[in-house]
């Protein structure tokens, strides 16, 4: 598996259009409350689901044969990660471990601050493990660029990390993105587990919000 270049998804990750509104996805947005202020569906559940089936078949075969100490350890980032994480260890089929880390993230902006620091951290092991960072989105990569730092210094046997989502962002730092869901359009997204001040994670697609719903500094 090799490392893709920053702004990158491997050939058979999805890509989205910035125009995608409602009838991308087939779907009306929902009226549920947990939908208001949503704009438009980016990815609705059937494309999630089919894709995660694609990366954990990918990712079998990558770690293919794991048994006791080899078995991956996923290393979800807390807590955008939770929902991919989830879905995508139970698509896998081989023997594997999980550990959550969590990390500062935007509060209540739509922007990164640049500002990184470990809110919990690891309750395994990394020296000589094959770690698996799994992560929701990379927008700047500064987040995932920190994260990996740490982790290396940790002496992992292998450092690797699937991302449900990247941004389609030419200023971003060039970090290390072994895997992509999908190629997004540099928008602030919502859903299956990214929030927007602490709300919309529990939305089962990933959505864009409607502007008036943002209130950015
Ligand atoms: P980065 O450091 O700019 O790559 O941001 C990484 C973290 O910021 C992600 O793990 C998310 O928690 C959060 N984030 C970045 N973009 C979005 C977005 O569009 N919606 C929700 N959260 C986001």
């Amino acid at each position: 598996m090799e490392s893709a270049a920053s702004g990158t998804a491997d050939g058979r990750g999805g890509s989205v259009a910035s125009g995608a509104g409602d009838g991308a996805s087939g779907r009306p947005v929902s009226a549920e409350t947990r939908a208001r202020g949503v704009a438009k569906v980016l990815i609705d559940e059937a494309a999630i689901r089919e894709r995660i089936a694609a990366l954990a078949a990918e990712l079998d075969a990558f770690y293919g044969g794991a048994t006791g100490d080899d078995a991956p350890l996923m290393v979800g980032v807390l807590t955008g990660a939770v929902t991919f994480m989830t879905d995508l260890m139970r698509a896998m089929t081989i023997p594997l471990a999980v550990d959550f880390m969590a990390v500062s993230s935007y509060g209540a902006s739509t922007r990164s601050s640049g500002v990184v620091r470990i809110l919990k951290d690891l309750n395994e092991e990394v020296e000589g493990r094959r770690i698996l960072v799994v992560e929701d989105i990379v927008d700047s990569g500064l987040t995932l660029q920190y994260l990996l730092d740490v982790l290396r210094r940790r002496n992992p046997r292998d450092l690797r990390v699937v991302a449900l989502l990247k941004k389609d962002k030419p200023d971003a730092v060039p970090v290390q993105v072994d895997r992509i869901g999908f190629a997004i359009p540099d928008e602030f997204v919502v859903g299956y587990g990214l929030d927007y001040a602490g709300l919309y994670r529990n939305l089962p697609y990933v959505a864009v919000l409607d502007p008036s719903a943002i209130e950015d500094a």
